[in-house]
């Protein structure tokens, strides 16, 4: 073998090992970048995800929401309740005498009561008197419910 071709032999094995080492360097590279890659997409995903959640629960929110302030507002006609359901709201005082109330059904204490007329008493059980609160303390009666209640109570009370 000539000094020439020796020449050539070892320049043609470093250039193979040189090739050999790139190709495995290129090789660790693109495992590395597509690790580094796959963390971001994953990232990427998981955003996406939660817009695209955010984005649905929008698109097929309800029109109208069915809450408790809703049922509250509606209009209180629409419950029909009986005089006995109401005067529920009155029996607690004048079922027991409390705070000094004429007891329903006792005549003695409703004689001088009655005799003021029927519209001083649906005016004062109305607009309340003394200790008696304005509708008994339930604002959701009307005045029609009050009378009602009151002829309910008068005629327990004769
Ligand atoms: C917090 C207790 C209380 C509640 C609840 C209450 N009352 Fe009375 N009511 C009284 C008292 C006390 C009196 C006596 C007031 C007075 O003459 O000093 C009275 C008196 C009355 C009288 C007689 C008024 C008069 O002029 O003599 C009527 C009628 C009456 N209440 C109707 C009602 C009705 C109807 C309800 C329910 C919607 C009701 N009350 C709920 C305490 C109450």
């Amino acid at each position: 073998m000539s000094e020439e071709q020796m020449n050539d032999s070892k320049f043609s094995r470093l250039f193979i090992i040189m090739i050999i080492a790139m190709t495995v360097l290129t090789i660790i590279i693109a495992v590395l970048a597509s690790f580094a890659a796959s963390d971001v997409n994953a990232k990427l995903d998981e955003r996406s995800d939660i817009e695209n959640t955010q984005a649905t629960a929008a698109r097929i929110a309800p029109v109208g929401k069915f809450s408790a302030t809703t049922v509250a507002a509606a209009p209180t006609e629409a419950v029909v309740l009986s005089v006995e359901d109401m005067y529920a709201s009155c029996a607690a005082c004048h079922a027991t005498g409390a705070a000094g109330a004429p007891i329903t059904g006792d005549a003695s204490q409703w004689s001088a009561r009655l005799a003021k007329g029927t519209d001083t008493l649906y005016n004062n059980a109305i607009n309340g008197i003394n200790a008696m609160p304005a509708r008994g303390g339930n604002s959701a009666l009307t005045d029609d419910n009050v009378k009602a209640i009151v002829d309910y109570m008068i005629n327990q009370s004769k």
